[in-house]
């Protein structure tokens, strides 16, 4: 079969390989009808997470029918269309009787301290071939799919598979009130998304910060008061539309690729980022304008504890590798500043996100704008790393 496969930093491959097979009696092959394209993906070939093997499968956002079902497989059936989660839980731990899948103790074949399993990441999440390939196989199939209605459309699933609940657990993890202010930094697909969920639960005063100016128009056009962090402080522009308090709560929908602001670059601490960046991604192979790490990994971080209120709340879903160790710890203590973060434990949500898809309360499809033929995924990547014009969420047609 054909699959997007990671060679190195800067080197990916469409190529032939293998087609998965059955290893447990809980694993299904599923043919893949759509994949997509996330901002997680571009963290591992610009390198800033690092530690992909070579010729891992990229991708772990997926739809598609089952093809064959191993032995103990009792939910679903060859010809079944379904919806795959980007995490992988066994369903039965402690961890995933909480419904905290990402932190199952026995997905992970490192062990149950390794952390998050997840589709097409790094050695140390499994690795797990993932879902940018025409076939995949997923474990423990009866905890993790779910069947998809008929009249919900495969471009309405693929967004459930990850970035649909993980905008909506970053929205949970800050548990905010109808009349608190919020910033949102991170204008991509999971940052409209926060927006939308946002927008579902009542919340008004949404202020949404990037400096790409389609994403920022998008963010506008979901009625949210935006802020390009290249034309103005960030910090101080929240604080003036707070009455000088500062949002009540932030998202962080940016992660490691960070960027530093082009107005405030003297100001703010260059050397610092740049060993930042030196830890994490010592040889990163930019090629042409493409795969170029963010040139300030904690900048969005740093922006959050200054500019929340005191005793707000900040939930960080954007991804940070294990090698980033700098965190604004003491500012945050001295706010009395709650932080909620981490991995997506996307299997949670599905069943009440599928819900508002099917009963037509919930209409996100118009968030994808580009789809593109499994076959021109190489490029599809490149536009997507540039951040092009109208190139925000991209779907895969397999
Ligand atoms: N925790 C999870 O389970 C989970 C799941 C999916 C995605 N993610 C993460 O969410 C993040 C966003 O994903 P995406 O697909 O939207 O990615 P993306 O790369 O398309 O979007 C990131 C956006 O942040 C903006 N940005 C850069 N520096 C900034 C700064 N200093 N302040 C404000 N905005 C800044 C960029 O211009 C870009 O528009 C990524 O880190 C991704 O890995 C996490
Ligand atoms: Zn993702
Ligand atoms: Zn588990």
């Amino acid at each position: 079969m054909k699959a997007l496969v990671f060679k190195a930093i800067g080197d990916i491959e469409l190529q032939d390989v293998a087609d998965p097979a059955i290893q447990d009696a809980q694993d299904v092959i599923v043919r893949l009808t759509r994949s997509a394209i996330c901002g997680t993906d571009l963290h591992f070939i610009r390198g800033t997470v690092p530690g992909v093997a070579k010729n891992t499968i990229l991708g772990h956002e997926g739809v598609g029918i089952v093809e064959e079902i191993g032995k103990e497989v009792k939910t679903v059936k060859p010809g079944d269309r379904v919806i795959i989660p980007s995490t992988i839980g066994c369903g039965h731990c402690s961890y995933c009787k909480q419904e905290i899948y990402a932190q199952c103790d026995n997905a992970n074949p490192h062990g149950p301290q390794a952390g998050t399993a997840f589709f097409g990441g790094p050695q140390s999440t499994g690795p797990f071939n993932g879902m940018q390939a025409e076939k995949v196989r997923v474990p423990y199939a009866d905890a993790m799919l779910l069947k998809i209605p008929k009249n919900v459309t495969d471009d309405q699933a693929i967004l459930l598979s990850d970035i649909l609940p993980t905008a909506y657990m970053a929205v949970e993890m800050v548990n905010i009130h109808t009349n608190d202010t919020i910033a949102v930094f991170g204008c991509g697909p999971v940052g409209q998304l926060v927006i939308a969920c946002l927008k579902k639960i009542g919340i008004k005063k949404i202020f949404a910060v990037d400096h790409i100016p389609s994403r920022l128009q998008m963010a506008r056009d979901q009625g949210s008061y935006v802020i390009n962090f290249d034309e103005v402080d960030p910090v101080k522009k929240l604080q003036e539309l707070t009455n000088g308090q500062g949002p009540d709560r932030i998202i962080d929908a940016v992660g490691i690729d960070a960027q530093k602001s082009n107005r405030l670059a003297d100001i703010f601490n260059t050397k610092e980022f740049k060993e930042e960046l030196d830890k994490i991604v010592p040889h990163p192979q930019p090629d042409n304008g493409n795969w170029v790490p963010g040139n300030g990994p904690s900048q969005a971080l740093q922006w959050a504890v200054k500019a929340i209120a005191k005793a707000g709340t900040i939930s960080i879903i954007g991804v940070y590798p294990q090698e980033l160790t700098s965190f604004a710890i003491g500012a945050a203590m001295n706010k009395n500043v709650t932080i909620r973060m981490g991995n997506c434990n996307h299997r949670k949500y599905l069943p009440m996100l599928l819900e508002w898809i099917e009963k037509g309360e919930f209409n996100i499809e118009h968030f994808i704008t580009q789809k593109v033929p499994f076959k021109e995924i190489i490029a599809a990547y490149k536009h997507f790393d540039a951040r092009e014009d109208n190139w925000i969420k991209v779907v895969l047609l397999m």
